[in-house]
């Protein structure tokens, strides 16, 4: 009987601890190497962002549950607290702003454009032209899109915008001729080149951008996951990661 009470306040001890261990729920759209992808061979969720959203959960005691979503979804997820962060390339906007707070931005980014290797886009100024008519592909809901379909509006351009769910989707397009450029990340960019003969990537970026995680207002869990990054930012732990993925030229 005794060694039944021993059990059981073993097992209540187990399930009370269990449910104290917190879990980060993390929002992020698996489809843009290097910062978030399926290994091909293992299948698991790896890149930059994985690996730095870990250590934080590290420091912090936390479990880290990464969920595969559309990125035109998070935010919204993010702001009715379904999860809570959004992990997944995201660039610092005064629009986005409005409706999650970013911690301190991690690293920078350009928009780049990819093209097929006999394309007759040479630079950012032939998309810009109103002369030309191009097909534009991007991942909805991007800074890609929103900046392109500003600039469209803006300059009154012919050219249309051709929106995609996942990244990928965007190159698969370029590729059988749907699209006639893509603009997306540099680093994403470079690793689509890389992978898919007949691409390249013109010289000149499109736009500058910060790279950040996004919270909703107010969130409990903002300032000690802002302090786990900052301090793993200065002990540099996110530039090795960072240097793990990507090889300066
Ligand atoms: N940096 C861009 C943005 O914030 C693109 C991010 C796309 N992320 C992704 N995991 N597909 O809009």
């Amino acid at each position: 009987m005794k060694k039944f009470a021993i059990v059981a306040f073993m097992l209540s001890l187990l399930l009370a601890l269990s449910a104290c261990a917190e879990t980060i729920k993390v929002g992020s759209s698996i489809d843009f190497p290097p910062y978030e992808y399926y290994d091909d061979e293992t299948g698991d969720i790896v890149g930059i962002e994985i690996d730095i959203i870990h250590k934080i959960g590290e420091a912090l005691g936390m479990d880290v549950e990464v969920q595969d979503m559309q990125f035109d979804s998070i935010i919204a997820a993010v702001v009715s607290g379904k999860v809570d962060v959004g992990v997944s390339g995201f660039t610092v906007t005064e629009e986005r702003k409005q409706n999650v707070d970013f911690t301190t931005t991690y690293t920078t980014a350009k928009q780049s454009v990819i093209v097929t290797n006999d394309s007759p886009i040479q630079s950012v100024d032939d998309i810009l032209n109103p002369e030309n008519s191009w097909k534009i592909g991007v991942q909805i809901g991007t800074t890609s899109d929103l900046y392109i379909t500003d600039d469209i509006d803006a300059l009154g351009l012919p050219s249309t915008v051709e929106r995609f769910n996942k990244s990928p989707d965007t190159v698969v397009a370029l590729n059988s001729g749907k699209v006639d450029c893509v603009i997306v990340d540099d680093q994403v960019a470079i690793h689509f080149v890389q992978a898919n003969e007949g691409l390249k990537l013109l010289d000149t970026a499109y736009v500058l951008e910060d790279y950040a995680f996004c919270f909703p207002k107010e969130s409990p869990l903002y300032e000690d996951f802002n302090a786990a990054l900052e301090a793993l930012m200065a002990d540099g732990t996110v530039q090795s990661i960072i240097d793990q993925y990507i090889v300066a030229e």
